[in-house]
């Protein structure tokens, strides 16, 4: 049995989900790096090791229940709980266009992955993570999620300008799985909280951001080691609270 706390990240083959793998492999974490595709996670997961981190590629794509189950089994079979459980898998599936122009297949494929997807993680990696001291369950949501400042004209342009329907309202949702789970499990040592990592420069958006994935993932790490006195069920970007 291992003596470092257990994280495991989804979607965590590139990006800001690389970058958190990275940084909590360098604080002591054991890396379980969840990558729907085999190949991309053992690579992701070799540079990791390079890099003197302990980190084990899992395959596991959170739109297929199979491979979700099967990941339980493995975390359970090798390590019997789970400390820290990173909902980092999203997608962003919209091209520019406005909500009266979305289709609804890419709604609803948003949703599968962003919403329905890290649902599923969640509900099937709980009895491991309530075996842990201090479980933690990080929920990558959006400066976009939030109904306040995407319907606030007086907040920046980067909020109030945007309007992609079906990638926005399904992190709002994802905001909502932040409060819902951190309601049921406010009598435990759990703590689920929603982090906004900002702009950031990743696949996701052509590389547009203007912040680095080490920006990106720093709000990640910090909600991930919370102490026992930090927040459940809240909303943050690095500089403190979001408002929903
Ligand atoms: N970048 C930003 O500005 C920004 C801002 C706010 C929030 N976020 C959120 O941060 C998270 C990470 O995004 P990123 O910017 O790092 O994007 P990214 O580089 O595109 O990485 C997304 C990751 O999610 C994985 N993924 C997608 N669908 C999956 C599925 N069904 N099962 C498992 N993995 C899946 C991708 O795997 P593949 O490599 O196989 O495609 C990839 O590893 C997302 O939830 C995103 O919404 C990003």
């Amino acid at each position: 049995m291992s003596t470092s706390k257990i994280v495991l990240i989804t979607g965590g083959n590139k990006g800001i989900g690389l970058e958190t793998a990275r940084q909590l492999g360098k604080l002591g974490f054991t890396i379980l790096l969840g990558s729907r595709d085999e190949a991309r996670g053992q690579e992701a997961t070799a540079t990791l090791t390079a890099e003197n981190i302990n980190a084990k590629a899992i395959t596991l794509d959170i739109t297929d229940l199979d491979t979700i189950q099967s990941a339980v089994k493995q975390i359970d079979d090798q390590y019997g709980s789970l400390d820290v459980l990173i909902n980092n898998a999203g997608v962003c599936l919209e091209r520019g266009l406005p909500p009266s122009q979305l289709e609804l297949t890419v709604l609803r494929n948003t949703y599968e992955t962003n919403v329905f997807g890290s649902f599923s993680v969640t509900k099937a990696m709980l009895p491991l993570i309530k075996k842990s001291p201090a479980g933690r369950i990080v929920n990558l949501s959006s400066g976009l999620a939030s109904l306040t400042e995407y319907n606030n004209p007086e907040s920046d342009a980067e909020k109030y300008g945007v309007n992609l329907l079906a990638y926005m309202s399904s992190k709002t949702a994802v905001n909502a799985l932040t409060v819902l789970f951190a309601k049921e499990l406010k009598d435990t040592p759990i703590k689920i909280n929603s982090a906004d990592p900002g702009y950031t420069a990743t696949d996701l958006n052509g590389h547009t951001g203007y912040r680095t994935v080490e920006q990106g993932a720093s709000i990640v790490v910090k909600l991930a080691t919370l102490l026992g006195d930090g927040p459940n069920g809240g909303f943050f970007d690095e500089n403190g609270v979001i408002p929903w």
